[in-house]
C-alpha cells in the first residue's frame, strides 16, 4: 500500500533559500487592556513568523503567517491590527483568511465569516506575503478589536470596575518581544475541553482501540504494547456501523463512546483518539494491495461524500463526543500519487477528474467545520517525496488543495509522513551532509540523489515548504513510528569505516530493507518510537498510525470481498521493477491479505523494536 517510485534524480535544483525565521510570543509584560464592554473581556495573543527571501541589495519579499489566539471571552467578528515599524514593508493585498489593508505603516485585518466567531480558547490563522526594503522588523505589538494582544486575560470588568482605559494599550509599545514570552498557542493548558487547540496531542492521553489491543494481547510478549494508542482505519464504507461488514467489528460510534469511557476513566487529561479516512474513489492507485471499494467510473466520487464521508461526520459531530479530541489522518497514498504516478491509468484518472482533490477537500470541509476534530494530510515519506522535484510540487498541490476549501489553509491541522512505512526515523550514523572519501552520501545507490536520509529531517523540512507557500506556522507534522525502529541483532552500532561509499552507507544505515522504495511486510522491521507528543521541533507528535501486526497485502493472490488486489511487492519472490530498482521486495512470507492479522510479523516487529521494550 506504501507504493513508491524510484526518483527522476533530481540533482541540482535550488530552493528558494529562507533567510530567516520568526517566531514570536508577545511578551506577557505589557499593560493590561481595558475591557471593550461591560460583559465581554478581549484578550489574545499572537504569534507571528516570517520566511524572508532577499531580491537584491537591502530589499526583498516574505511571508507572514499569524495566528491569533483568543484567550478571553467569546469574540463575534474582529479586526485585528498592528504597525510596521519600518515604512519599507509592505502587505501584497489580498492576503488570506482575513480582509487585509494598509494605510501607511498601519495594517488592518478583518474577519471572513468563517473565522468571524472566535470561542475561549480557540485559534485562528491568518497570513499575507509582503515586500520589505531596508529591514523587516517583527511588529512591537498587536491588538484584537482595539485591545493589546498581551496573552493574558484581562480582569473581568465587574471584578475590577476600575481597570479603565488609562491602563492604554500604548503604555508600553516598547515591551519587548523578547521580554518573558507568553504561553505559547501550543501550549493551551486552561483551553475549555472540546475547543480546538494547536496541538492535540499536547497533554493529552491517546485512544487504546480494544480491536486491536486484544490481538496484540493475545500474542506471546505481546501484553508489552498491547497499551499503545493506534489508530481506527475506516477503510471501507461497512467499517463505519459495527457488524455491518459481517463479522463483530467495532463501528465508529462504538470507537468514540469507548473513548469517552477512556477519557472518563483518565483524570483530567484529554483523550486524543485517531481515525484514518481512507475510502477515497480509486484508492491507492499505483499499486493494488489496497485498492480500495470505490471506482471513479463508478460514481465513487458522489458515493465517496455521501456514503462515506457524510455518515462519518455526522456521528463525530455528535455531542457526547464534544470533548474527544478526534484526530483524522486524510487519504493516505493519494495526492502524493498525483504527483509521481500519472503514469499508471488509474492515477491519471484521478488526476483528470479530480476526484483526488474533490474527495480530499470535501472531507476536509465536513471534519474541520467540527470543532474538536484535527485535520493532517498524509505527505507520503522521504523515499517517494523527499527528490526537490517531487517535494516542491507536492508542497504546491497540498496548498492548492487546501485553498479550495471553504476555511482555506485553516482546514489542515497538519500532515503526516511514513504512515504505514518502514523509514527510519533518524540515521543515528550519517546524515545528507556525510561525505566518504570526499564523496557525499547522496551518491550512493541506496540514497540516490535524495535531499534526505530519514523521516524525521523531511518532515521538518516539508513542513518549512509548506509554510512557505502559505501554511500557517501552527501547522505541526506526525510520523508514523509504528513499525520504522530497525532495531534487534542486525542493527549496526556504528558507522562504518569503510571509504567506499556504497559499502559506509550500507554498514551505517539502521534501515535495513534492500531499497528504500520496498514497502510491504518488510522483513527485519520493528516498533518504532512509542507514541510521543511534541517531541522535536515542528512535529506535533510521532504516533502509531498503522497498527503493527496487521499486513500490508497478502504475498500471494488471496481471494476476498474487499477489493484488495494482489501486488507482487508483497511477493518475496518477486525481482521488483523500476520503482524499486530491480532488487527483491523484502517482503516476508505466508503474509494475509492487507489489514489482515499477520502474527510471525507482529512477533518480529516485537524482537525488533528500538527502542527496545522494557
Ligand atoms: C491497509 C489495509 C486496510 C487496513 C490498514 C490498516 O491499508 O488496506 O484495510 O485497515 O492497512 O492495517
Amino acid at each position: 500500500m506504501r507504493f513508491t517510485p524510484r526518483s527522476g534524480a533530481a540533482r541540482s535544483l535550488v530552493r528558494r533559500g529562507l533567510v530567516a525565521v520568526s517566531v514570536l510570543a508577545l511578551g506577557s509584560t505589557m499593560a493590561v487592556a481595558a475591557a471593550t464592554s461591560a460583559s465581554a473581556a478581549v484578550a489574545c495573543s499572537v504569534t507571528y513568523s516570517t520566511n524572508e527571501w532577499t531580491s537584491g541589495p537591502g530589499n526583498g519579499g516574505f511571508t507572514a503567517n499569524l495566528t491569533i489566539t483568543n484567550v478571553g471571552d467569546a469574540v463575534d467578528g474582529w479586526t485585528f491590527a498592528f504597525t510596521f515599524p519600518n515604512s519599507g514593508q509592505k502587505v501584497t493585498l489580498p492576503g488570506w483568511s482575513a480582509n487585509w489593508s494598509q494605510s501607511g505603516t498601519k495594517v488592518t485585518a478583518t474577519n471572513l465569516d468563517w473565522n468571524k466567531s472566535l470561542a475561549p480558547g480557540a485559534s485562528t490563522s491568518i497570513g499575507f506575503n509582503g515586500t520589505w526594503s531596508g529591514s523587516n522588523p517583527t511588529p512591537p505589538s498587536f491588538s484584537l478589536n482595539g485591545v493589546t494582544c498581551n496573552g493574558t486575560s484581562s480582569p473581568s470588568p465587574s471584578a475590577s470596575p476600575s481597570a479603565s482605559p488609562s491602563a492604554s494599550p500604548s503604555a508600553s509599545p516598547s515591551a519587548s518581544p523578547s521580554s518573558s514570552p507568553s504561553p505559547s498557542p501550543s501550549a493551551s493548558p486552561s483551553a475549555p475541553p472540546g475547543s480546538h487547540v494547536d496541538n492535540p496531542y499536547a497533554g493529552a492521553t491517546g485512544y487504546v482501540n480494544p480491536d486491536w489491543s486484544a490481538k496484540a494481547a493475545s500474542e506471546p510478549g505481546g501484553s508489552k504494547v498491547a497499551n499503545v494508542s493506534t489508530a481506527v482505519w475506516l477503510d471501507r464504507i461497512a467499517a463505519i456501523t459495527s457488524g455491518s461488514a459481517g463479522d463483530n467489528h467495532m463501528g465508529l460510534r462504538d470507537h468514540l463512546d469507548e473513548a469517552v469511557r477512556q477519557d472518563a476513566a483518565n483524570g483530567s487529561a484529554p483523550l486524543t483518539v485517531e481515525v484514518v479516512i481512507y475510502n477515497l474513489p480509486n484508492r491507492d492507485c499505483s499499486a493494488l494491495a489496497s485498492n480500495g471499494e470505490l471506482l471513479i467510473a463508478e460514481n465513487g466520487l458522489n458515493r465517496y461524500k455521501t456514503e462515506y464521508i457524510d455518515p462519518i461526520a455526522a456521528i463525530m459531530a455528535d455531542p457526547k463526543y464534544k470533548n474527544l479530541r478526534i484526530v483524522s489522518i486524510v487519504e493516505i497514498d493519494s495526492l502524493p500519487n498525483l504527483i509521481t504516478n500519472l503514469n499508471v491509468a488509474k492515477c491519471s484518472e484521478a488526476k483528470s477528474t479530480g476526484a483526488y482533490v474533490q474527495g480530499v477537500q470535501y472531507a476536509l470541509n465536513k471534519l474541520h467545520a467540527i470543532s474538536n476534530v484535527y485535520t493532517y494530510v498524509d505527505a507520503g515519506h522521504h523515499g517517494w517525496l523527499g527528490w526537490d522535484t517531487n517535494l516542491g510540487p507536492s508542497a504546491d498541490l497540498f496548498a492548492e488543495t487546501a485553498r479550495g476549501t471553504t476555511a482555506g489553509y485553516a482546514s489542515v491541522d497538519g500532515f503526516i509522513t511514513n504512515t504505514a512505512n518502514y523509514s527510519a526515523l533518524t540515521e543515528p550514523y550519517y546524515t545528507i551532509d556525510t561525505k566518504v572519501n570526499g564523496t557525499s552520501v547522496r551518491q550512493s545507490r541506496w540514497v540516490d540523489w535524495n535531499q534526505y536520509v530519514d523521516e524525521l529531517s523531511y518532515a521538518q523540512a516539508f513542513r518549512n515548504t509548506l509554510i512557505s507557500k502559505g501554511f500557517p506556522s501552527t501547522l505541526g507534522m506526525l510520523i508514523d513510528t509504528s513499525r520504522n525502529g530497525w532495531g534487534g541483532t542486525a542493527r549496526p552500532a556504528r558507522a562504518s569505516t569503510s571509504t567506499d561509499v556504497n559499502t559506509f552507507v550500507d554498514e551505517s544505515r539502521i534501515d535495513r530493507r534492500i531499497h528504500a522504495g520496498n514497502w510491504c511486510n518488510q522483513s527485519g522491521a520493528g516498533l518504532g518510537e512509542r507514541p510521543k507528543a511534541n517531541p522535536a521541533a515542528g512535529l506535533d507528535a510521532y504516533v502509531w498510525i498503522k497498527p503493527p501486526g496487521e499486513s500490508d497485502g497478502s504475498s500471494s493472490a488471496i481471494p476476498n470481498d474487499e477489493g484488495k488486489g494482489f501486488d507482487q511487492m508483497c511477493d518475496p519472490t518477486y525481482r521488483g521493477n523500476e520503482r524499486n530498482g530491480n532488487n527483491l521486495t523484502g517482503a516476508l512470507a505466508n503474509a494475509p491479505v492487507s489489514g489482515h492479522w499477520f502474527s510471525s510479523q507482529f512477533q518480529e516487529l516485537l524482537r525488533n523494536a528500538y527502542p527496545p521494550l522494557s
